[in-house]
């Protein structure tokens, strides 16, 4: 069976993707260091799958643990998870950000480069996009100035990666930026597990409604949008990690070498309310929530252009918010009976 390479394939979208991957007849091999994930994950994917994925505990800026997962697989590509990834923490220590999300794909390239490998896929961000100028945005949208470490460090990846791959190293590569996960696997074995008080929207949500949260604020209703609240692509975490498995599947196929980069969104934008009030409807109970006043650093509306990965990798988002919406708060519902 061929085996991939996914590190921090134990976080949030890594563990589905492991999911696709397996459903798609390949075997996930997980390297993770569970700095933003936690054990339980892999009990999880057994529940989901029946069997076991193999696991590395270890980091991927750790040069003798990468010779020794390389030296002990034959890997026919990888899928490169790792980094941190919180906005507003990047603010606060830049170097850490810079260090760890940068040096582990050097570390990843070197080692793909020693043994043969080929074939990678990138997670990158919608963040290097900023607030675009036109929507939706498409990949040939210019990128601006990333509004965090967090966003520049995916944008230097991505030209780290297009450096590597001109200088006409034999390699097939594709970046996939995400515009914003949410959701989780619609058995509620695995999803989002946000460390401390969440950042993101839904997670905030579900446990606002799970009775962990007092209350939601909503953080401006002042845009320039149809109800004041920011626009967002929201994408189910199950079409993303199968773009995931389409774009390793496309680079597969490939003669030759190869360097592109592929938004990831449902190509639909949903405002914060409508996020609400989706998600009053499937849990069938009323959100508490207030307006308050705007998020530093929040683009005021986003969403994909996805005619690209649509034609190239013949790649369709499948899940609505209300789907994702759901699956979340199964998710939710599933976390407070484990205890
Ligand atoms: C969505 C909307 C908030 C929380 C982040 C990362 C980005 C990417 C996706 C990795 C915004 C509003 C949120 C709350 C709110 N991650 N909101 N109250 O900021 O679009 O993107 O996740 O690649 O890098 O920045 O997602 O979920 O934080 O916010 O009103 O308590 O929800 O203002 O408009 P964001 P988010």
């Amino acid at each position: 069976m061929k085996k991939i390479l996914i590190t921090g394939g134990a976080g949030y979208i890594g563990s589905h993707t492991a999911v696709s991957l397996v459903e798609a007849g390949f075997e996930p091999i997980i390297i993770d260091n569970f700095s933003n994930s936690e054990k339980s994950v892999l009990a999880g994917l057994k529940n989901i799958l029946g069997k076991e994925v193999v696991c590395y505990e270890g980091d991927c800026i750790d040069r003798d643990m990468m010779e020794r997962i390389f030296s002990e697989n034959d890997f026919k590509g990888v899928i490169h998870f790792a980094a941190f990834k919180a906005v507003g923490e990047s603010t606060q220590l830049p170097l850490k950000y810079y260090s760890n999300n940068i040096d582990s794909l050097l570390i990843l390239l070197e080692k793909m480069a020693k043994y043969g490998v080929k074939d990678l896929v990138f997670s990158s961000s919608c963040t290097v996009y900023g607030q675009p100028d036109e929507l939706p945005v498409s990949e040939y949208t210019p990128r601006k100035e990333a509004e965090s470490p967090y966003g520049n460090s995916k944008k230097i990846c991505e030209d780290i990666l297009r450096d590597y791959f001109k200088s006409g190293v034999n390699s097939r590569i594709i970046s996939l930026r995400y515009f914003n996960p949410v959701g989780a696997h619609p058995s509620g074995e695995i999803g989002e597990l946000p460390l401390g008080v969440p950042s993101n929207l839904v997670p905030f949500i579900t446990q606002t409604a799970a009775g962990l949260r007092e209350k939601l604020t909503v953080f401006g209703d002042d845009y320039d949008t149809p109800d004041g609240s920011c626009i967002r692509d929201y994408i189910h975490v199950m079409d993303l990690a199968d773009a995931h498995v389409k774009a390793l599947e496309f680079l597969f196929n490939q003669k030759d070498n190869f360097y592109d980069i592929f938004n990831v969104g449902t190509g639909n934008g949903n405002t914060v309310l409508e996020v609400i009030h989706t998600f009053e409807k499937v849990s069938k109970q009323k959100l508490n929530y207030s307006i308050g006043p705007r998020r530093p650093g929040d683009v005021e509306k986003v969403w994909a252009n996805t005619e690209k990965i649509n034609s190239y990798l013949g790649w369709k988002a499948k899940y609505s918010l209300e789907d994702s919406l759901r699956d979340s708060w199964n998710w939710q519902q599933k976390l407070r009976e484990r205890g």
